[in-house]
């Protein structure tokens, strides 16, 4: 016999005992907990407490309906699953019912056969929705790892200066100090040095540990500071090829989240900046553009990045964004980047990305290149 699938938990709300026996002892067999409720308040309760998978209720209720109590338990999950089980006398609700978009509606009397097959849909769905997510953090997983090698040149580049300035102290004053010639006040000012220097070696270690760690961090975090992080990060590569970065970043901007995903999210737009602008070998000036603006009416910051590298074919537009799509060849591209760049901003920080080809003047010259808008929610 095939086993029947489940979820953890179900809750069943209905105020009419028998009914709720009748249909409890079917539902039962589809999840490892049910927990059945009289009345919408009851319902809330067991919602917040339990967590269920899935909700199956009867609209007209004592103390609050079904409607009511649906309206509430989505504001706190929107994406949860609910049925309703209603009577042709309920023809009043049907409009609500209907806007609070749920999964199925069932009249009264309900047919056994149509509840188990609604309810078999929903677990599909969601299992479908389980192994999605999977997949998605096993591609941000692994495009983490293609970005090693890129970081660990970055490491290399970033660390040269300040190595450089320790040892240069070091050996200057072990010299001076040969020479019975180290004032006192020299000696403290070259171990300031070597301990700033020190200290910004340790913070990018700091910096590549968090940007690796797989654990999300959801917080409030500075959008100035972590920009500046991602400039960071690629400036080695971007030393290399001669390109410049413009900034205008507003410094007082906040947006919750983990901001190491936008970090990974915002470099892979840089990195194909720079894979463009490497190319396009006429241009005298290799330029990158990164802006930010506060749209306080729609609480949104708005996050532009834009180069002077030509722009993106028009035919290949709209499919940038779609996984495995690259027109760099296998061994220079996955063509994930864009997809786990799209994936971040929409679904793990809740905003927008859009694409676009844009003219534009600077210092008196005109240039075209890609532009990318990201919209992000605004934490005040
Ligand atoms: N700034 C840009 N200018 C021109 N073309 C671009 C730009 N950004 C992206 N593209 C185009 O979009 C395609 C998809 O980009 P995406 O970052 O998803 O993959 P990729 O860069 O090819 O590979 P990788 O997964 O290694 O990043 C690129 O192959 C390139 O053709
Ligand atoms: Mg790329």
């Amino acid at each position: 016999m095939t086993e029947v699938k489940k979820v953890k938990s179900i809750l069943y709300v209905e105020d009419e005992k028998a009914i709720q026996e009748e249909l409890a002892e079917v539902i039962e067999t589809f999840c490892e907990t049910l927990y059945t409720a009289d009345d919408g308040i009851q319902a809330l309760k067991y919602f917040d407490a339990y967590k269920p998978d899935i909700i199956i209720t009867d609209i007209r209720m004592p103390i609050m309906d079904g409607i009511e109590m649906c309206k509430k338990i989505k504001e706190k999950n929107q994406n949860i699953p609910i049925i309703f089980t209603t009577a042709f006398s309920d023809v009043d609700y049907f409009q609500d019912a209907i806007e609070l978009q749920v999964e199925g509606y069932l009249l009264k009397p309900i047919s056994l056969e149509l509840l188990e097959k609604k309810i078999l849909n929903i677990i599909d769905n969601i299992e479908l929705k389980k192994e999605l997510f999977e997949k998605e953090q096993m591609l941000l997983q692994s495009s983490k790892l293609a970005a090693i090698g890129e970081m660990l040149s970055n490491i290399a580049h970033q660390w040269r200066q300040p190595l450089s300035a320790i040892s240069t102290t070091a050996t200057g004053m072990k010299l001076l100090k040969e020479m019975d010639n180290l004032p006192d006040e020299q000696f403290y000012k070259n171990c300031d040095v070597i301990n700033d220097n020190t200290q910004y070696l340790s913070n990018t270690i700091e910096d590549f540990k968090n940007f690796f760690s797989p654990k999300n961090q959801l917080k409030v975090f500075n959008l100035h500071e972590y920009l500046n992080k991602c400039i960071d990060l690629v400036s080695a590569s971007f030393d290399n090829n001669l390109i410049k970065t413009v900034k205008e970043i507003d410094e007082k901007i906040n947006s919750f989240g983990d901001p190491n995903q936008l970090l990974q999210a915002i470099i892979n737009i840089l990195n194909n900046a720079k894979d463009a602008l490497k190319d396009a070998s006429t241009l005298h000036e290799k330029l990158v553009f990164i802006f930010t603006v506060k749209e306080d009416k729609d609480n949104h910051i708005v996050i532009t990045i834009k180069d002077n590298a030509g722009g993106i074919p028009e035919n290949i537009l709209p499919k940038i964004f779609e996984p495995y799509f690259t027109t760099k060849g296998s061994k220079h591209g996955t063509g994930l980047g864009l997809y786990i760049t799209h994936t971040i901003i929409t679904k793990n920080l809740k905003g927008t990305i859009k694409v676009e080809n844009e003219i534009f003047e600077y210092e008196e010259k005109s240039y075209k290149g890609a532009k990318f808008t990201i919209t992000l929610p605004m934490i005040k």
